[in-house]
Parts: structure tokens; C-alpha cells; sequence
């Protein structure tokens, strides 16, 4: 299968900042029944990572302990019982983690096909947003053609994600962001309107507009009350993490009184059928309007893996725009 039975990773040497990512040597994974083997060409870094890293995100049981939850790649290897891929074929794939190191093993069910024109790199940067945005926005959220969707965090890795689709989609879109230049970058990825919450109060905006139909939400604390007042009557809010923190004071007689609706999820510690279906459902819907260009990843910038701690440190700027992706091999 492999040239050497070691390889090149990033290990979380202890729980810190950016620094405590440092390369290491570690066996390469066999897969096991349902899996395949990736020799990893890029892998995409995300908050969770960084999360991880910090010691407030422990990875599931059974998962690697080393960080990365997206890559493409060749497979190069199959567990017992994998037909869908032969050895050889481009992929790229939702990781349980491990994702920061040459090789890494995954359900097969897990991975999808490089759409066409797209390639290796930005493959990368596909799984972790699109798997979250499709479960919370489409699934949980019931986003409809023609609805007010307001995105907070637009120009996050999730954020340019779930622009791009609802907008593909036939949604109303607005965003948030935190300079002028990040509320153009969700103009020009399809939102129609976009707010500075530096200078502009979101809640204002939307109630201008009659309300948002479906709020995606990462920033918590007390965004939580703001984005009940910003929800239209029978209105949805998914909340995907709490940047701001998670415990808030709510009147929740708005809830009861105009039908709202308050849910969330996190996608690392769902079933593995359970993201298997996601990966089949992005496949029919989504993967063709990648193909055509309708959609694509917003590339912010690449390290070599060796430098992921200068990754994780622009991560943590917040300066970027769209995903931050790591060069491994090829
Ligand atoms: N539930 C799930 O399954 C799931 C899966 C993947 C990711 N997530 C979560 O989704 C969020 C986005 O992930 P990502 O990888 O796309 O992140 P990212 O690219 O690092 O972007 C996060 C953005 O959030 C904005 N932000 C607003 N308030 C913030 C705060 N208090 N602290 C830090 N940033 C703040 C920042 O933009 P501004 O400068 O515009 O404020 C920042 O650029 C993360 O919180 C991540 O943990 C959840």
C-alpha cells in the first residue's frame, strides 16, 4: 500500500495556542471493515480544529486523536467490504479526524467523488462545511425558495458555504459580517444584502425586510435574544456553536407566542449512517451545481503542513475569508 509504515503528522502536543501543533512521526492507518485508506493531497482546516487544539473540543470515542475533519486525496487502501471505491480513485472525504498527516482512514461511505473541474485542493474544502450546512440549513432548517435566510459569520468557511447554496437554492439572502470588506465578500458570493454588525444592528435590518425565515447562527451568547426578535413569526434559528458562549438570559413567551422554532446540531459525533446519508444527499443535490461552477469553496489561503500553526494563528485572526487549507502531498 505504502512506501513506509510511518508518516509525516501534526500532532496536539498539549492543550494551547497555535505553538502546540508540531510535527511527529505515527504509524499509517489500516483501514477497517467499511473504511478506505487516503494518502492525503490537502486538508481543510476549520474552527473545530482550533477548538480541538485549545482542549475545549475532545474528539469523539474510536477517533483519531490528531486534528483534521476534511481532505482529498488517492485511495489507496480498502477496508472489508468497500465496492464503491477502487484504488486509485480521487476523493475527498468527512473525516472523523486525522486529517493533518499523510495518510488517513475514513467510512468509505464518508467520502464523494472530486467534482469535475474542481480539483484536489479545493476538494479539501468541501466536506466539513457543506456536510453542516446541508444537515442544519436544508434538513433541520427546511430552507425554502424564496424565504429571508440571515447567516451570521458570512464569510466563515460555513459561512461562504451556506451563501453560495442557499442563493443556488432560490433563498433570500443576508449575512453578517465584521468589516466593509467581508460584507462585499458576501455580496459578491450572492447575498443580497449584507450587515456590518459593527455599525449596524442585525435585528434592525431584519425586521426592516419582515423578519428573517431562518437564522444560521455560530456566535451564540447574546445573539440568542437579538435573533429571536430578528425571526418572523413561525420563524427557525439553528444554532451551530456558541463563539460567544452558551448560557444567556431568554423570554421565551416570544417563542410560544409567534411559533418559533430553536434547534441546532453538531455533525463530528453523529452516527456514521447518519452522515452517510448527508454525503448521498450532497451528491444528488449538490455536487452538480459544483460542477458547473454554480458553486465552489472560497480559498482564503494554503500552508504547507508542516506550518499549521501558522494556519490555526490566521484562523484565529478571524482576518480571513472563506476556508484555509493545508498542502500535504502532490
Ligand atoms: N455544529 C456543527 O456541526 C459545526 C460544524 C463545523 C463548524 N461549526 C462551527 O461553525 C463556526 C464556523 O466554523 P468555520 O470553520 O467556518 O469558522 P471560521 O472560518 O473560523 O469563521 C468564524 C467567523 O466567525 C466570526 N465570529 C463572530 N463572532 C465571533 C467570535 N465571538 N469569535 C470568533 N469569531 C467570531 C468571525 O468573523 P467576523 O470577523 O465577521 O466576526 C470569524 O471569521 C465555528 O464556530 C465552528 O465551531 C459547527
Amino acid at each position: 500500500m505504502t512506501q513506509s509504515h510511518t508518516m509525516r503528522v501534526i500532532e496536539i502536543s498539549k492543550p494551547g495556542g497555535p505553538e502546540v501543533l508540531v510535527p511527529a512521526e505515527r504509524a499509517v492507518p489500516v483501514p477497517g471493515a467499511g473504511e478506505i485508506v487516503i494518502r492525503v493531497a490537502y486538508a481543510g482546516v476549520n474552527r473545530p480544529d482550533a477548538l480541538q487544539r485549545a482542549g475545549s473540543y475532545a474528539p469523539p470515542p474510536g477517533a483519531s486523536d490528531l486534528p483534521g475533519l476534511e481532505a482529498s486525496g488517492v485511495v489507496v487502501a480498502l477496508g472489508a467490504g468497500v465496492t464503491r471505491w477502487r484504488i486509485g480513485d480521487e476523493v475527498c472525504a468527512l473525516l472523523p479526524g486525522g486529517g493533518y498527516a499523510e495518510y488517513v482512514a475514513t467510512p468509505a461511505a464518508h467520502a464523494l467523488p472530486v467534482p469535475a473541474g474542481l480539483g484536489l485542493r479545493a476538494a479539501a474544502c468541501l466536506p466539513e462545511t457543506f456536510f453542516t450546512v446541508w444537515t442544519n440549513v436544508f434538513d433541520r432548517g427546511r430552507l425554502q425558495a424564496g424565504e429571508r435566510f440571515l447567516i451570521h459569520g458570512g464569510t466563515s468557511g460555513i459561512g461562504t458555504t451556506a451563501i453560495q447554496l442557499a442563493a443556488a437554492r432560490g433563498a433570500r439572502v443576508f449575512a453578517t459580517a465584521g468589516s466593509d470588506d467581508k460584507c462585499q465578500a458576501c455580496l459578491d458570493l450572492g447575498a443580497e444584502r449584507a450587515i456590518n454588525y459593527r455599525n449596524e444592528d442585525f435585528v434592525a435590518a431584519m425586521r426592516a425586510e419582515g423578519g428573517a425565515d431562518l437564522i444560521l447562527d455560530m456566535v451564540g451568547g447574546d445573539y440568542l435574544p437579538r435573533n429571536v426578535k430578528a425571526l418572523a413569526d413561525d420563524g427557525r434559528l439553528v444554532q451551530i456553536a456558541f463563539l460567544s458562549g452558551p448560557s444567556v438570559e431568554l423570554n421565551f413567551a416570544q417563542v410560544m407566542v409567534r411559533r418559533l422554532t430553536i434547534t441546532g446540531s453538531t455533525l463530528r459525533p453523529r452516527s456514521v449512517a447518519a452522515k452517510a446519508a448527508i454525503a448521498r444527499a450532497l451528491e444528488a443535490e449538490v455536487w452538480p451545481l459544483l460542477a458547473t461552477g454554480r458553486v465552489a469553496p472560497v480559498i482564503d489561503s494554503e500552508f504547507p503542513l508542516d506550518e499549521a500553526a501558522a494556519a490555526h494563528a490566521r484562523l484565529e485572526t478571524s482576518a480571513h475569508i472563506g476556508k484555509i487549507v493545508l498542502k500535504v502531498s502532490g
